[in-house]
């Protein structure tokens, strides 16, 4: 089955063709990815109007370049998978409403697909088998949830972050550190070398009896420290990030771990950009070592961690709920169940 993959729910605008064969190997076509980061840079984050407009620049040229991977796509393609939610509205009405462009055009059935499960599904590219039931940990800029996958189709939501996302907590952060936009990867290169957690930052709900989590203390705990230390210089900036990781990470890691134990699993999967982070990978893999658990941890490459289409036609291909293009629409809000 070949899926032609689309998904503009933020500021990216992606497009991508998977080949998925009968053994359930999944082969990437094709990966095509533009982004609008850097007038958001300008900005300090995004600005939802901007980002729609450039999608509807683009959505047509990165279709084409994706579907570049194919002799005579109209013939092979199968489906038509697309993010309907959640994410912003403007940004996701050009995917949705281009993908039932295509599919009304071409007579294809579409496959709607929940972003959150696109970075879950990200671990399916180019793996053979992950073995259920598996703990799932979606770490992004707008969201950090975990979930409990019992087998594709079941998935249980076990808990979510209160208020700002880890991703969102390293970008809020950057902007007072006056890092640019999106910080994360930028405070994974400062904190790189540093080994002492000098600020030792609060863990917020690090202990509590339930899977959720709360991130939107530690910017004003960062920003104590910041108006203690006036202009903080490179050694310093270099402290604080490390000490904002190492807090993060901390509470991902406990809570993942704690629900994988709890639930019995077999495998943990991450996801979203804050996944793309190489000590949160380190850690966790040393995590699993460490703790000698009988579960194997899957992590996408880096490049399937952000927002990308070739995750969405894998979510589609495994969950398959084709269904005519008159009835999907946008759904900024949706979640799990
Ligand atoms: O999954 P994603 O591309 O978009 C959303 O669905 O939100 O995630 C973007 C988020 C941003 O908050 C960005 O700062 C964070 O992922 N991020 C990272 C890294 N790369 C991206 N955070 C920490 N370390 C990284 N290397
Ligand atoms: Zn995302």
């Amino acid at each position: 089955m070949i899926i032609l993959g689309i998904e503009t729910s933020c500021d990216e605008t992606a497009a991508a063709v998977i080949d998925f064969k009968n053994d359930n190997k999944v082969e990437l076509l094709s990966n095509v990815i533009a982004t609008s980061l850097s007038l958001h840079a300008q900005t300090g984050g995004i600005i939802p109007e901007i980002a729609a407009r450039e999608q509807v620049k683009f959505i047509i040229p990165v279709i084409d370049e994706s579907l570049k991977a194919l002799k005579n796509p109209q013939e092979k393609i199968d489906a038509i998978a697309v993010t309907y939610g959640p994410g912003l509205i403007g940004s996701l009405l050009v995917g949705v409403e281009t993908a039932k462009t295509f599919a009304y055009i071409w007579n294809k059935p579409i496959i709607p697909v929940n972003h959150l499960f696109g970075h879950i599904y990200a671990n399916f590219i180019g793996k053979n088998k992950i073995e259920f039931p598996a703990i799932a940990l979606i770490v992004s800029g707008g969201h950090t949830d975990l979930v409990l996958i019992k087998n594709h189709r079941d998935i249980k939501w076990l808990g979510g972050t209160r208020d700002d996302a880890a991703g969102e907590a390293f970008d809020k952060t950057g902007r007072l550190l006056n890092l640019s936009y999106p910080a994360g990867p930028e405070i994974e290169k400062l904190a790189m070398g540093i080994e002492k957690d000098i600020y030792n930052f609060p863990r917020p709900l690090i202990d509590s009896n339930d899977y959720d989590f709360s991130f939107s203390g530690l910017k004003t705990a960062v920003l104590r420290e910041v108006q203690k230390i006036k202009n903080p210089n490179y050694e310093q900036l270099k402290n604080l990030s490390f000490s904002l990781q190492e807090a993060i990470f901390d509470v991902l890691i406990k809570k993942t771990i704690k629900a994988a134990k709890e639930y019995n699993v077999k495998s943990i999967l991450l996801g979203g950009g804050v996944a793309a982070n190489q000590t949160l990978r380190k850690r966790f893999e040393s995590e699993v070592r460490s703790q000698k658990l009988e579960i194997e941890l899957f992590i996408p490459e880096k490049k399937l961690c952000t927002d990308n289409a070739a995750m969405i036609a894998a979510a589609a291909f495994f969950n398959n709920e084709q269904t005519d293009w008159r009835k999907i629409s946008a759904d900024p809000e949706l979640y799990f169940d």
